[in-house]
């Protein structure tokens, strides 16, 4: 075996043992970007043509209104929808809980 190969894997070891919290806040942000980006936008600041065709003024959900809301209510509209917003069905309980954690970060 090479020696890159073993810094390598020694690298990759390190990385899997540090990144056990961060992991929650990539899966975060891997359901945000594929099942969120399209209306609410990269920085959740609200993609402005969806928010046009929705005729909504905006699709911001990092924004004061928004987050301020607990968690349980905002776990309810991504789960079960609200208004022109569809239910996200395929979104498991604790992906609904990750990504509801990623937005909530991106608001920081
Ligand atoms: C097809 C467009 C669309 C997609 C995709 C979408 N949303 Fe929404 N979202 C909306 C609309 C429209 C609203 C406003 C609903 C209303 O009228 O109350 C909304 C509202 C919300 C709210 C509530 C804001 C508030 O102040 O109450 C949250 C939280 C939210 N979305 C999170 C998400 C998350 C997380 C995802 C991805 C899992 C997602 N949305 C995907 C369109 C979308």
């Amino acid at each position: 075996m090479s020696k890159l190969v073993i810094v390598a894997m020694f690298g990759l070891g390190v990385v899997g043992i540090s990144s056990s919290a961060a992991l929650a806040a990539d899966a975060g942000k891997a359901v945000f970007e594929k099942s969120c980006v399209s209306c609410h936008g990269a920085d959740g600041k609200g993609n402005s043509a969806m928010a046009k065709m929705f005729g909504e003024k905006e699709l911001n959900i990092v924004d004061k209104e928004t987050t301020a809301k607990k968690d349980d209510a905002l776990l309810k509209v991504i789960a079960e929808g609200a208004g022109k917003m569809p239910a996200q069905k395929t979104l498991s309980k604790d992906e609904q809980k990750q990504v509801l954690g990623y937005v909530r970060s991106l608001a920081k």
